[in-house]
C-alpha cells in the first residue's frame, strides 16, 4: 500500500491555517501554496536516488553525491496543480514539467481529461504529480493512469489538503504510489468538497470566483 506521509511541522501547520482562512486574499494564497509546496518537495525527495561523484574541494578530492537532475519530472494536474510548480522548481530547477488537464464534472464528480503533454522519457524518471486537493481521489487516480500508460514507474503524489476518502481511493487504485500531504481533513460534503478544506483551490489561486 502506498505510504501516507502527513507533514508534521509547526511551519506547515501555521501556513495551512492561513491558507484555509476565507480572509486570505489571492496574493497571499498563491504565496502560501508555493511555500507549502516547497516543504512537500523537501519531504518527497528524501528517497530519490543519488549518484556517487568525485568533488574537488580547495583541499582535496572528496567522495560526493548528486541527483540526476535530468531524471526529475513534475506533473501538475491543471489547473490548481500549477500553483505548486514553482515551489517544487525552487528545489529542483532542472526538473522537466509535464501537464495533465483534468476537471471534475460537477454532477458525476468524475474527472474529464482535456490536455496531456509529458516529457518524452518519463518511463525513466522520478515523477512528482502535484495537485493541492485530494478529494474523491478520481482526478489523481486518472492522472496516474495516464503517466503509467506512458511507462512511468517511480511516482509520488504531493497534495496540500487530503481526506480519508481520497487517500483510500488512491491507495486502492495505485498501491505503489507514495502520498505526501500537509493535512488529512475530516471528509467530503455532498458536493465532493473537503471539510474543513479551503474551498475551491483553483478559484482561490486564480481569483475566478
Ligand atoms: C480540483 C482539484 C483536483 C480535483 C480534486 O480540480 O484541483 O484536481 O478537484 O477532486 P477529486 O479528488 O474529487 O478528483 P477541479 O476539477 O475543480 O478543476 P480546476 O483545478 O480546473 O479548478
Ligand atoms: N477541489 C477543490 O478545489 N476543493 C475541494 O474541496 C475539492 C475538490
Amino acid at each position: 500500500m502506498g505510504k501516507l506521509n502527513i507533514l508534521d511541522h509547526p511551519l506547515v501547520k501555521h501556513k495551512i491555517t492561513l491558507l484555509r482562512s476565507k480572509h486570505t486574499d489571492v496574493q497571499l494564497f498563491r504565496q502560501l501554496m508555493q511555500e507549502l509546496s516547497m516543504m512537500l518537495a523537501y519531504e518527497a525527495t528524501r528517497s530519490i536516488p543519488v549518484e556517487k561523484k568525485i568533488c574537488e574541494t580547495p583541499l582535496m578530492q572528496a567522495e560526493a553525491y548528486m541527483i540526476s537532475t535530468e531524471k526529475l519530472a513534475i506533473v501538475p494536474i491543471l489547473r490548481a496543480g500549477l500553483g505548486m510548480v514553482d515551489g517544487l522548481l525552487s528545489f529542483m530547477p532542472m526538473a522537466k514539467v509535464g501537464h495533465i488537464g483534468l476537471y471534475r464534472d460537477h454532477e458525476s464528480l468524475l474527472p474529464v481529461e482535456y490536455y496531456c503533454k509529458l516529457p518524452e522519457n518519463i518511463s525513466d524518471m522520478e515523477v512528482f504529480i502535484v495537485d493541492p486537493m485530494l478529494a474523491t481521489g478520481g482526478s489523481v487516480a486518472k492522472a496516474i493512469d495516464i503517466v503509467k500508460q506512458k511507462g512511468a514507474k517511480h511516482i509520488r503524489f504531493l497534495c496540500v489538503v487530503s481526506c480519508p476518502e481520497g487517500v483510500e481511493c488512491l491507495q486502492k487504485a495505485h498501491h505503489d504510489v507514495e502520498i505526501f500531504t500537509c493535512a488529512l481533513d475530516k471528509g467530503l460534503n455532498e458536493k465532493g468538497y473537503i471539510l474543513p478544506g479551503l474551498g475551491d483551490a483553483g478559484d482561490r489561486l486564480y481569483g475566478t470566483k
